[in-house]
């Protein structure tokens, strides 16, 4: 998009572009944007704090370079700035910078999935994946090595494992006496993985190594999804699951782990930005007593929403397979299964939300320079 006219109007500047759109920056915004040698360390990052700033800084003069950028000459300071056409546009503080994502139920026919010989090799196979990876809150990678250990260098590689009391991985197997019903062979109701912990694992990966016992599929619910459907069918629950926190608490002998935290967690702008549902290590909720029974109701209508079998994409992990989740969206559980007639073993990881998200910047850069320097 190009801009076709720019005034200084009061307190900032206005700007035409080529789609006959306008945007109106005010004055301190563009100021603080400033991004000359003056302001900005060559590493992109600011040289002046905020009280260095005039407070009501003046625009003198705007000219339009023969490149379609703009230079902004500041009056009462020795102060000149350019600003890309593009940034003005992207950031035209109308429409939120966001994210594009894909709500998806048990449908779902294109599994975002990936084969990690590929992925692991070439940038533009793991950029691929990823994009579709955050697009629909998992990812399925397949061929990945049988072997214990993996899960945490696919975790390495694609961000930054975080170590818990659980260790850097885990192991989802049946065991005698085990401190956490992942660990018999009953079916779990799908849920978001360690709520008590703060932060809130973002990304959880678990990996196939064997799996020849009878049941123990997979499933996978959109908790986001789930959430614009309470919000569409009853706003007043929706918004009572965002403001009062629920307790979440998980303990053993070595560990007492506690938090609060809404069910649903929106943004600014009121999108999604985080769903926390576990059943298992749900703690009940304190609050003034009025709220209880609104709560539980709102919270049960939730429940009852994730549980609609039109939202359950269910699958079998084979050895081999490592699904990649938002744990504060895609919502997982299994089938029960047999372990008289078989085995199940999975291992499984915590990686942090941002990682991915800088690893499918920094190959955006990385893909795009490479088809520059090929044409
Ligand atoms: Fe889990
Ligand atoms: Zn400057």
């Amino acid at each position: 998009m190009r801009i076709v006219l720019a005034e200084p109007e009061k307190g900032g500047l206005a700007a035409t572009w080529s789609d006959g759109t306008t945007s109106f920056w005010p004055a301190i915004w563009l100021r603080d944007q400033c991004a000359c040698p003056q302001c900005r360390h060559p590493s992109g990052q600011r040289l002046f704090e905020i009280v260095d700033l005039p407070e009501q800084p003046q625009i003198e003069r705007i000219a339009m370079q023969t490149d379609g950028n703009l230079r902004v000459t500041w009056k009462g300071e020795e102060h000149v700035s350019t600003y890309l056409a593009a940034f003005l546009y992207e950031h035209n503080l109308k429409t939120p910078p966001a994210a594009p994502i894909r709500l998806w139920g048990a449908d779902l026919a294109d599994l975002p999935e990936g084969d990690w010989p590929a992925v692991a090799r070439d940038p533009e196979s793991e950029l691929r994946w990823l994009e579709s990876y955050h697009k629909h809150g998992f990812g399925l990678l397949r061929n990945v090595p049988v072997r214990p250990g993996m899960v945490a260098e696919v975790g390495d590689r694609l961000g930054f494992v975080r170590t818990t009391n659980y260790g850097k991985l885990f192991d989802v197997i049946s065991v005698p006496d085990p401190n956490n019903l992942a660990n018999t062979a009953l079916g779990l109701g799908v849920h978001s993985d360690n709520p008590y912990r703060d932060p809130t694992p973002g990304v959880q990966l678990l990996h196939c190594l064997v799996s020849d016992a009878p049941g123990g599929d997979s499933l996978l619910v959109d908790g986001f999804a789930g959430a614009e459907q309470l919000r569409q069918w009853a706003p007043e629950q929706f918004e009572l699951l965002t403001r009062v926190p629920a307790n979440f608490r998980f303990a053993d002998k070595d560990a007492d782990l506690q938090t609060r935290t809404p069910l649903i967690s929106v943004d600014f702008e009121g999108r999604l930005t985080a769903v926390h549902f576990n059943n298992r290590s749900f703690a009940g909720i304190d609050v003034p007593v009025e709220l209880v029974e609104p709560w539980y109701e709102a919270y049960r209508n939730f429940a009852q929403i994730l549980k609609q079998p039109e939202r359950e994409l269910i699958f079998r992990l084979a050895p081999g397979d490592l699904l990649v989740m938002q744990n504060e969206r895609a919502l997982h559980g299994r089938t029960a299964f047999d372990a008289n007639l078989g085995r199940r073993h999975l291992q499984g990881c915590y990686v942090d939300k941002d990682g991915l998200e800088s690893r499918m910047r920094v190959l955006r850069r990385q893909v795009a320079k490479a088809q520059a320097a090929a044409q």
